[in-house]
């Protein structure tokens, strides 16, 4: 669904369907969001370690502790409100935000 205000922004969800504590993948647009400590962070689904996407399971981009972003394929671990990697083989590099909105409780991407 494409918002009618400028610039044309996409759908992702409803605050509902990410839960406080949850992560969740959009396909179709390449990007994840994540619902923690009461904030909304969107990502670019796509590790800087080898450039393919984090998660090896729907909609699990957290690691067991809930608190840091993890890539499923080698384990580098990522602060999640900074997308900088602090551990494993892109230490250093960072997921790429992608501006987000919230709007009448639902969260908008701005179209690509
Ligand atoms: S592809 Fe993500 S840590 Fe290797």
């Amino acid at each position: 669904m494409i918002h009618p205000a400028t610039p044309p922004l996409t759908l992702l969800c409803t605050l509902d369907d990410l839960p406080e504590g949850s992560s969740k993948g959009f396909g179709s647009d390449n990007v994840f969001a994540v619902n923690y400590g009461g904030k909304i962070y969107v990502y670019r689904n796509h590790c800087p370690h080898l450039g393919i996407q984090l998660e090896w399971a729907a909609n699990q981009f957290l690691d067991n502790s809930g608190s840091m972003i993890q890539c499923a394929n080698h384990g580098a671990l990522f602060v999640i409100n900074s997308g900088q990697c602090v551990s494993g083989p892109c230490t250093g590099q960072s997921l790429h935000a992608i501006p987000h909105q919230i709007i009448n409780d639902s969260i908008w991407i701005t179209a690509s």
